[in-house]
């Protein structure tokens, strides 16, 4: 990993003001961390309380919509996820494509609504088991891509790809390192003939899917990995301080 490696947790729908504690102890032991780029996606009621408890990590949203504002009863614009202390906000992930219907073109628009808004976006990705097996994982991702990544071309630092297979997402199943090392090469093709040569190998790329402090060193070392997309780990800081320690350790090789 040549730059700093990007370790986001992913806390879902889990966490009330209880777990602030949990995101307080992670930023503490940021401090002594700083090869390492920590940041947390908490649901939307706790960014701002997240925000002002933790000064050094990033903290961002899970979703947006793509609209600036509007008669959109139980959604939040990416302006308001911002003034709310969000640097970031997740799109495309999985279970937002199973459980709400969300198609690669609403995907788009999310990031594009985040970006004009002044935040950073970690765009999702994956296939489905029966994709993989079906030997079509690496052009579903690249159709993803294509098809959900922001249009603004000057996309540096704004833009981080995760990688997430939806069959190894809280299954506690993984892809091999080779597995990963060669979806990982070919979604760094699928970027830089998106936004050029220079600016696609500058995006980073995360895995995400069953990271655990036990297996995040072996996972980090394959080939184009940037980072990771934790869930389940992240929820508490003895298990996401495991991941990053591991990606620590990873940086000093
Ligand atoms: P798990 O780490 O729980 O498998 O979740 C991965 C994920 O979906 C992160 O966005």
């Amino acid at each position: 990993m040549a730059d700093r490696p990007y370790i986001v947790g992913n806390w879902k729908m889990h966490g009330t003001r209880a777990m602030l504690a949990e995101a307080r102890a992670i930023d503490r032991a940021a401090e002594r961390l700083m090869k390492v780029e920590v940041a947390l996606a908490p649901p939307f009621t706790l960014i701002h309380a997240t925000r002002k408890e933790a000064s050094l990590i990033g903290v961002g949203a899970q979703d947006c919509h793509p609209a600036d504002g509007g008669a959109h009863t139980g959604d939040i614009s990416a302006a308001m996820l911002k003034d709310a202390g969000a640097g970031f906000t997740i799109v495309g992930h999985s279970e937002r494509r199973a459980d709400h219907g969300e198609k690669d073109a609403d995907v788009r628009a999310k990031a594009d609504a985040a970006i004009a808004a002044g935040m950073n976006v970690i765009v999702c990705v994956g296939e489905t088991e029966a994709q993989r097996d079906a030997g079509k994982a690496e052009s579903v991702v690249a159709e993803q891509l294509k098809g959900s990544l922001p249009v603004d071309d000057d996309v540096d630092g704004k833009v981080t790809v995760a990688y997430e297979p939806v069959w190894a997402i809280g299954t506690g199943r993984t892809p091999t390192v080779e597995d990963i090392g060669a979806m990982h090469r070919s979604i760094r093709k699928v970027l830089q003939g998106i936004y050029g040569e220079e600016e696609g190998a500058k995006v980073r790329i995360l895995y995400g899917g069953s990271v655990k402090p036990d297996n995040a060193a072996e996972l980090l070392a394959a080939d184009e990995v940037g980072g990771a997309l934790v869930g389940g780990a992240s929820l508490t800081a003895e298990s996401f301080l495991g991941i990053i320690v591991a990606a620590a350790e990873a940086q000093e090789g």
